[in-house]
């Protein structure tokens, strides 16, 4: 695949600014979207003086760059083609953490396993097993008890739903996955939240379809300008209840006057996270037509895999002619555990939301102790906060950050074209405690970016 001057520019964003030589700077962060996955492996750069026309800077800089790429083994080159993005035989020398070997990872925004209730719905799920043996075992729906259960779950939050509505899956991106295989087409555009959850990136990228980014500003959804995008798209997909990686609720009012043009997914994952006040209302509720997906792995754990989707029963149809392609349906126990789960209304534990609200006000005390200069706004629930810096670092300080002993996603992976330089996401899934020796250490690693020490990790995987 080629990549246009004017891609890989717009991936680069503000690379100009920053310590250190330009050719020095230009190969950091060319390296940074190799390690990143935003220059995918074989594809081919463009040649040193479209690039160079590209950046405004001069050919030298960029063939430095490039000359210290093919060094570090991440670009190959041959006589007369383009230089093509790899990887190096050998990955970087692990350096040993200054803050010493337990790493915290805040790459992550997933809750800890509630042990003992899982127990519990694990017992009973095995000894309601044996009503299933006479059965094959594979159903690409779900299992009745499981969809009953999750139709429930969707009428004592006011929304009339039966279970041939519901179609289970194995978690909400396996949901996404299906849905994109079954209404997308190569070239479609898909309208999405800016910035959004990654995997919901990387799953339209891979149907092929093109991305129509929608901006949230600060304070949440731009209706007329989501309208007006929708005009244009094939499909829609939000995250109207704390957003990931934002935190930000779709207001009551703003779904009320929503009204977009083309099928509409709606991501609800975070339902059951609200940390002020009552849970938000169904999107469907205010549209009708939109299709849900829904997941345990954020309100109770992720190791469950459970997940589903809410739609029409001529859609679901759809849905599961498409599943045989890659899976036969989800595991008979951990949909019955699942069952329990929501039967007996654990997936708003009040002392689980208690936990989760003083992590977060730890995380920002920590932030306003630690990094003073960092923008946040306080989430009203969900898993985490959306951090801006004055400057763009987040890659760089990404890279940097396990060398001090944390990890972080650095906020272009939320994004695509190279935005979201200035942000990192940051969950509290944490202790307190360690929560606030995270931040230090967080800053810490911006310290040294600042006198121009560079790092060299992979990105961490992100959930
Ligand atoms: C918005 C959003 N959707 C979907 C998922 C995937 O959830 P699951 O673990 O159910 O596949 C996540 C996980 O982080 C998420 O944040």
């Amino acid at each position: 695949m080629k990549v246009s001057a004017h891609a890989v520019a717009r991936m680069l964003g503000t690379w100009q600014e920053g310590p250190g030589p330009a050719h020095q700077r230009l190969s950091d962060r060319l390296r940074l979207l190799v390690l990143d996955g935003r220059l995918p492996l074989g594809s081919a750069l463009p040649g040193e003086r479209d690039l160079a026309a590209a950046l405004s800077t001069s050919r030298t800089t960029v063939g430095a760059a490039y000359r210290t790429l093919v060094e570090q083994g991440y670009l190959a080159t041959r006589a007369r083609a383009r230089a093509t993005v790899r990887l190096p035989d050998e990955p970087p020398p692990a350096r040993k953490s200054v803050a010493g070997p337990s790493a915290i990872d805040l790459s992550f925004a997933a809750p800890p396993a509630p042990v003992e209730i899982l127990h519990s719905a694990f017992a009973t799920a095995l000894e309601q097993l044996p009503r299933h043996f006479e059965r094959h075992g594979y159903d690409r729906y779900g299992i009745a008890e499981l969809r009953e259960a999750v139709a429930g779950w969707y009428r004592r939050r006011s929304l009339p739903t039966a279970p041939d509505h519901i179609l289970i899956t194995n978690g909400a991106q396996h949901a996404l996955a299906l849905l994109a295989r079954t209404l997308l087409s190569p070239r479609d555009r898909v309208l999405i939240d800016h910035p959004t959850y990654p995997h919901a990136i990387s799953t339209f990228t891979e149907a092929r379809a093109r991305l129509l980014a929608v901006a949230l500003t600060p304070s949440g959804w731009d209706t007329a300008q989501l309208q007006e995008a929708a005009r244009d798209a094939n499909l829609a997909y939000l995250i109207p209840d704390f957003h990931n990686p934002t935190g930000l609720c779709m207001p009551t009012s703003t779904r009320a006057g929503l009204r977009l043009a083309c099928p509409t997914i709606v991501d609800e994952t975070m339902t059951d996270l609200a940390l002020e006040g009552a849970a938000p209302e169904p999107f469907a509720l205010h549209m009708p037509t939109a299709i849900s997906v829904g997941s345990v792995s954020k309100s109770i754990w992720g190791g469950l895999r459970i997940g589903w989707i809410r739609a029409t029963p001529s859609l679901l149809e759809r849905v599961q002619q498409t599943r045989h392609a890659t899976d036969l349906g989800t595991p008979v126990v951990e949909q019955l555990a699942t069952a329990v789960l929501l039967n007996e209304h654990r997936t708003r534990r009040p002392g689980t939301l208690r936990r989760l609200r003083s992590q977060r006000d730890a995380l920002c005390e920590a932030l306003a102790e630690h990094l003073p200069e960092v923008r946040t706004r306080r989430p009203d629930g969900g898993f985490t906060l959306w951090a801006t810096f004055p400057e763009p670092i987040s890659s760089r300080l990404a890279a940097i950050a396990p060398d001090h002993g944390v990890t972080v996603a650095a906020g272009p992976r939320f994004g695509i074209g190279g935005a979201f330089e200035r942000n990192i996401r940051l969950p509290y899934t944490l202790p307190p405690g360690r929560l606030t020796e995270a931040v230090d250490r967080l800053a810490r690693a911006r310290r040294a970016l600042a006198r121009g020490a560079t790092g060299t990790h992979t990105p961490a995987p992100v959930a």
